[in-house]
């Protein structure tokens, strides 16, 4: 079996530490962005893991949402989001392990954190999930369609490994291309809108 890195905080944090996070879009995605501006509920709980430089959080707030969570592992960033969100009561920045969070949200949006972490761990990202949403809570975002050629991070898949993951634990809602991905993200995408069962 092939063998991933470490990918802990040590890893993450030198990412941001050397300025190597090629994954940040420096904006908040399109398809992501278009599906928060048709929701109504302004106080949804919603949970960003993994949340980077987190542009979504920054689109939220600027939308009227009032009880958004952010959390990463780097202290290097998060240390920089606490600055950036000083004194802004609608959103809570956390430094921390997803996979260790409590918390109940009704939203989680997922923004390339789910590619992020050790294949090895996916069953764990289900079930934290799952244990974090509340009854009817959601994950809204995007997974990559594809499975990459060198060894990541990022980790790819395709939609029949998400159905075979998901689907015992979750309402798979949509589960689609994206037509509104990133240029270089374009036709690498799927749309995902997925209900706690
Ligand atoms: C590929 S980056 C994506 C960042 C952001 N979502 C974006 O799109 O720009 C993955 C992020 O997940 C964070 N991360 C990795 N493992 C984590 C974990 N177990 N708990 C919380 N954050 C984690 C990293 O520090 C990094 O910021």
């Amino acid at each position: 079996m092939e063998q991933h890195k470490n990918l802990g905080q040590e890893y993450w944090d030198n990412q941001y530490q050397a300025q190597t996070t090629g994954w940040d879009l420096g904006s908040i995605s399109l398809p992501i962005k278009e599906y928060i501006n048709q929701l109504t509920n302004k106080d949804l709980r919603i949970l960003i893991p993994g949340c980077g430089n987190t542009h979504e959080a920054e689109h939220l707030l600027q939308a009227g949402f009032t009880n958004i969570t952010v959390i990463d592992i780097s202290p290097t960033l998060v240390a920089k989001l606490q600055t950036k969100f000083a004194g802004n009561s609608h959103i809570k920045i956390v430094l921390g392990d997803f996979f260790a969070h409590e918390g109940e949200y009704d939203l989680v949006i997922e923004q390339t954190f789910f590619c992020a972490i050790n294949p090895d761990l996916r069953q764990n990202y289900v079930a934290k999930m799952k244990d974090i949403l509340a009854h009817d809570g959601k994950i809204v975002g995007v997974l990559f369609n594809k499975n990459f050629t060198f060894a990541g991070p990022p980790f790819g898949g395709t939609k029949g490994s998400y159905v075979e993951l998901f689907e015992p634990h979750f309402h798979i809602k949509t589960l689609d291309c994206c037509y509104n991905s990133a240029e270089k993200r374009k036709d690498d995408e799927l749309f995902i809108h997925f209900v706690k069962k």
